[in-house]
């Protein structure tokens, strides 16, 4: 899987996204280690705060299927028709901190003029706290 298709992966996911309130419209394509691809959009609610974003629609999919070993995710998102960069939020940055290596696990968006941005979860998240933080 190259990075670009995971990308298309996101863009197919975004077609779903459930955002009549801020119409921005987030898509996400998030790949295990054995290759396999959970995708997920956002989905916001009336009641604002009980709005999911894209990524963690994705993780929560692979989560409750069985899925714990991740590679990479890629997202892309933006108002309407068109996108934007769309680098994860904090929250989701802390949900992959959960459940992802941050020496190994890639996150890409897209970044002006589409090129592709790649960072590992630990450039975006540095000094994360994690389980490992808990132990003793
Ligand atoms: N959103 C995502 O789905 N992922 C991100 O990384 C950034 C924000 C969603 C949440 C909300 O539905 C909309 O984009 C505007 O914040």
């Amino acid at each position: 899987m190259d990075d670009r298709e995971l990308i298309r992966l996101a863009y197919q996911a975004r077609a779903s996204a459930h955002a009549p309130y801020s119409g921005f419209r987030v898509g996400a394509a998030l790949l295990t280690n054995s290759g396999k691809v959970y995708t997920g959009c956002n989905i916001e609610n009336a009641s604002y705060g009980a709005s999911n974003c894209a990524e963690r629609t994705a993780f929560f999919k692979a989560v409750s299927e069985g899925e714990r070993e991740f590679q990479a995710i890629a997202v892309v998102g933006g108002k309407e028709e068109i996108t934007e960069s769309c680098p994860p939020c904090g929250i989701c940055r802390q949900v992959m901190m959960e459940f992802c290596n941050p020496d190994t696990f890639y996150i890409l968006f897209e970044g002006k003029g589409k090129i592709i941005c790649k960072y590992l979860l630990r450039e975006l998240l540095p000094e994360g706290f994690g389980a490992g933080n808990l132990a003793r």
